[in-house]
């Protein structure tokens, strides 16, 4: 059964804010869910379980105060490892949590369970294997994190990774990795997803948990500050170089890959994600520290435009004609 990505239409844009850890917060979902875009924070962002229901509630009651606003999702780490899994995938069962990002794992169980209260599953994925077993265990979408990614990245140029994804099943992709504008979000369509999920472009958002100092850094940084490696923590992903030196380390002598987990000291890697900052290859599109409502508004605008600008680009079969410069 195919779901309806724009749950009834009150979803405005093909967008998830991606969840955060340690900078997503209710706020924030608030904020882009009020405006029409899937607002999200990860459950493990909260240091206690009582912390999390207490931003479920906040949630529930900020969305309230909207007509028709978007529905909420939180990012679960569906896995073994994640001692607090089975008592959170609760907790948003009694919340009626509308969707839920998980992530690590596909449980066919978990996916059942959210189900059962009438949500969905989008499943973070790297490869089309990682797909495949998604789908086949029951998830509703799939989550393809591209390399470029804020936080743990995948490695896979996006138009390999969705054309692959595409030979193995027909539900819905949402794509990640380095997307800043409407006018990416339509890219993505073009390429074959159904929505985007943006991290990065959030981050200096002024309800969001980052500081000023990360704040400032998110400003000053572009695409050519964001270092790769799999050996800080053992998982691909995404570091700001300036964050890197600042926490005593040389970038240029740690390893893109090592073998099974960090090769770093850990005192220095206890820094990771407070003082060490993660940010994708989209940074450079930060330029100020703006409101999560004019943010989203400024997407669907960009969007709505690169419709309307694409429309008269496309033109009619046989018709080759050059790409606007919008
Ligand atoms: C600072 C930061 C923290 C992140 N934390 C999480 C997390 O806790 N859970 C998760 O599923 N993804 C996390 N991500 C990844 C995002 O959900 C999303 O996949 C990514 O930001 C998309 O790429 P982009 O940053 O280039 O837009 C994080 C990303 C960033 C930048």
């Amino acid at each position: 059964m195919s779901i309806d990505l724009t749950f009834g239409g009150r979803v405005k844009v093909p967008l998830i804010v991606a969840p955060m850890f340690l900078t997503s917060n209710p706020p924030m979902a608030i904020a882009a869910c009020s405006r029409g875009v899937i607002g999200s924070y990860p459950a493990h962002a909260t240091r206690t379980r009582e912390i999390f229901a207490d931003w479920l509630v906040e949630t529930e009651e900020g969305l309230s105060q909207y007509d028709s606003p978007a529905p909420f999702a939180v990012n679960l780490v569906v896995h073994p490892t994640n001692e607090r899994y089975p008592g959170d995938l609760e907790l948003c069962a009694k919340h009626k949590v509308p969707i839920i990002l998980t992530s690590k794992g596909a449980p066919e169980d978990a996916f059942g369970r959210i189900h059962e209260w009438g949500g969905v599953a989008f499943h973070d994925v790297a490869s089309a294997r990682h797909a495949e077993k998604a789908v086949a265990a029951g998830a509703d979408a799939v989550i393809a994190v591209c390399a470029g990614a804020g936080g743990h990245t995948g490695t896979i140029n996006p138009f390999a990774l969705i054309n692959e994804i595409r030979e193995v099943t027909d539900k819905p992709i949402i794509l990640a990795g380095g997307m800043s504008t409407g006018r990416d979000i339509l890219a993505a369509q073009a390429m074959g997803a159904s929505m985007g999920y943006f991290g990065t472009r959030f981050i200096a958002t002024e309800e969001c948990l980052a500081d000023e100092e990360q704040r400032r850094i998110m400003i000053e940084c572009t695409a050519k500050d964001v270092f790769f490696s799999a050996a800080l923590d053992g998982a691909p992903a995404n570091w700001l170089r300036p964050t890197l030196i600042e926490a005593g380390l040389d970038p240029d002598d740690i390893p893109a890959y090592s073998k099974g987990m960090s090769v770093i000291n850990p005192k220095k890697m206890e820094g990771r994600y407070t003082r060490i900052k993660s940010a994708g290859h989209g940074v450079g599109m930060i330029k100020s520290v703006e409101r999560t409502s004019d943010l989203c508004d400024q997407i669907i605008l960009e969007y709505e435009v690169a419709k309307t600008e694409f429309g008269k680009f496309i033109g009619a079969p046989g018709q080759v004609s050059a790409a606007p410069a919008v």
